[in-house]
């Protein structure tokens, strides 16, 4: 008996995607037969990237990956989640701090969508204090992102400041 395969939604802003993204896609991978790294517009956010820029990068930093789509989202995740037949949303956890948005999220995303499962993978001990907000942080000031981020990205923000100095 075959069955369907199985795909799953690494949603987020990606603003930037960081290595700790990237940590988590490789676990998820290995995980479900698919995964696609949904990447939201999220217009409440004043990003640093544009949709545009975000969705390229993620695409140039998960190449070397098979199994794994990219698709730039505006929405309810849940909705996307049922356009895809997703099976689940995978969330990385680094701290406890995490926890709270993260529960609240999973506990709103269940109560849409009972079907759909989020499941969480804590992050490896290395990429435990890498956040988006960290590396844009560090960016603004001109610091060395290479042990945040993937070599696209880095080559990209290093552009988008000698764009704007
Ligand atoms: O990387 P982020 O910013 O923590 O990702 C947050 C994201 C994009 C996953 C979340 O804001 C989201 O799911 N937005 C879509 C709107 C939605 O479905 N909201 C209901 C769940 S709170």
């Amino acid at each position: 008996m075959s069955s369907a395969p199985r795909l799953a939604l690494l949603p987020g802003t990606f603003d930037p995607f960081t290595n700790g993204h990237l940590d988590i896609l490789e676990r998820a991978v290995r995980l479900f037969d698919q995964v696609e790294v949904t990447v939201a517009v999220n217009s409440s956010k004043n990003t640093l990237l544009t949709i545009d820029e975000r969705c390229t990068l993620v695409q140039e930093c998960t190449a070397h990956l098979d199994r794994v789509s990219v698709a730039a989202f505006e929405g309810l995740l849940v909705d996307r989640a049922r356009e895809r037949n997703a099976t689940a949303l995978v969330r990385g956890l680094r701290q406890v701090s995490d926890f709270d948005y993260e529960f609240r999220m999973a506990f709103a995303n269940h109560k849409l969508h009972p079907d759909l499962e989020t499941v969480f993978l804590m992050t490896s001990e290395e990429h435990a204090m890498i956040s988006a907000t960290v590396v844009r942080d560090v960016h603004r000031w001109g610091g060395d992102l290479s042990a945040f981020v993937p070599p696209p990205v880095v080559e990209a923000l290093a552009e988008k400041r000698t764009a704007t100095d």
